[in-house]
């Protein structure tokens, strides 16, 4: 069985009208799935952030902002992108990893919330910008996620300051008189298995005991999601059994009346409201594969090369076409270019038109310009109207010489 696309005829429709290849992103997915957490986080005093690293187009960050959420930024330029787009400073996580000097002034700067993730920034900041407000990451030494490449704690992790170290995360802090506002966490992307999160969660709420003045609680994202069909992504249920309501009864109990709880997902939101459009142009009969190449490849989605990631291909031009086995490869010059391999896709034909399904999170943030192929458009589908809006074309080959002979 395979994943369906959503919104087929339009995403031919734009495939037509602005050509491939071509990011397409869909409003109401978004906002349904802003709405699936909010509602199941109902009850907490909450604050939702967005991990804007998942995907930074102006469109849908606008519409992220409408929802009241803060942003988790990772470099100067998205802290800068976000304060330009309106995000209030302090609903701004700067979480910049092995942060330099300069990005800790410029963070300071600008007004955001510094997120901390090792002690000797923290020194470094103490003895810059004494009694400054400041977010600690801690690690709580358990990981999860899809790939081991995107496990951000436990004993091998680069992120966050060790749970055993939290000591001299308070001498530091009492040293510079330094605030620590709140506590960070953020174990990996990806995770299905609740019963880990909750783990990690519980010793970081342990570590905030010895807080006595934190104001908020940021468990990080990291929520997976269906790539698969038949698969339901995090059990939505069981997380609001399991992690929101301990997570209630810890506040009930807090010496701090005023916590709050922060939780800053980037994938969850995002992903599945996103669809790279591509065309088949070769298909090519080996003695034991059927490659179907297409017009994008893994410089526009590097997922599948990067962590053997699962998205659905569709083809929208064959719907009904027999089920035949495919591997769908790129025009990039390496043999870790593919979306797929041995996939059962619609009967291919040059001409097609695919989807590659939830690619809405770390597709066009993570493309770039290898082989100095361009990058893909990105249209945007308002939920109040069929009419897709192109808000950024195709780069081209003369607007990447003209770029690359201009820092002759
Ligand atoms: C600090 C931090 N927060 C949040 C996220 C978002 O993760 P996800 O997209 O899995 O929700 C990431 C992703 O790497 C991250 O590094």
């Amino acid at each position: 069985m395979l994943k369906p696309a959503p919104v087929p005829e339009t995403l031919l429709r734009v495939a037509s009208t602005f050509g491939t290849p071509t990011y397409v992103y869909l409003e109401n997915v978004l906002i349904d799935r802003i709405s699936s957490l909010k509602k199941h986080l109902d009850g907490l005093p909450l604050q939702l952030l967005y991990a804007m690293k998942a995907n930074h187009a102006i469109p849908l960050m606008k519409r992220i902002k409408q929802e009241g959420l803060g942003i988790d930024a990772v470099s100067p330029a998205e802290l800068l992108l976000a304060i330009e787009l309106g995000f209030p400073v302090d609903k701004i996580l700067f979480s910049a990893n092995n942060m330099t000097d300069s990005e800790m002034h410029f963070a300071k700067q600008k007004g955001a919330i510094l997120n901390v993730g090792e002690l000797s920034r923290l020194e470094k900041l103490g003895a810059t910008y004494p009694g400054s407000d400041v977010c600690v990451r801690l690690n709580p030494q358990i990981g999860a996620g899809h790939h081991k490449h995107v496990i951000t704690a436990g004993t091998e992790s680069k992120f966050g300051i060790p749970v055993e170290q939290i000591d001299q995360i308070h001498s530091i802090s009492q040293k510079y008189d330094l605030h620590v506002r709140g506590l960070h966490q953020h174990i990996g992307s990806g995770i299905l298995d609740t019963d880990t999160l909750w783990k990690a969660i519980n010793v970081m709420l342990n570590a905030s005991l010895s807080f006595d003045r934190l104001e908020f609680i940021n468990v990080g994202g990291g929520l997976g999601i269906p790539y698969r069909a038949g698969e339901s992504g995090i059990p939505m249920d069981e997380f609001a059994s399991k992690i929101v309501a301990p997570l209630k009864l810890f506040l009930s109990n807090h010496p701090s009346k005023k916590l709050q709880i922060w939780f800053e997902p980037g994938r969850f939101f995002t992903a599945e409201c996103g669809v790279l459009l591509a065309t088949v142009n070769t298909i090519k009969e080996t003695e034991h594969i059927t490659f179907a190449g297409v017009d994008s490849g893994m410089n526009h989605l590097v997922r599948p090369a990067m962590y053997g990631a699962f998205h659905e291909v569709v083809n929208l031009s064959n719907p009904d076409g027999p089920l035949q086995k495919y591997d769908i490869v790129g025009n990039i010059c390496e043999s870790a270019d593919f979306f797929a391999k041995g996939r059962m896709v619609q009967q291919l034909r040059e001409g097609d038109i695919v989807a590659v399904l939830d690619t809405g999170a770390y597709g066009m943030s993570m493309a770039n310009h290898y082989n100095m192929r361009s990058l893909p458009a990105e249209v945007y589908v308002p939920s109040d109207s069929s009419k897709p809006i192109l808000f950024r074309s195709r780069s081209t080959p003369e607007s990447i010489v003209k770029e690359a002979l201009s820092f002759v």
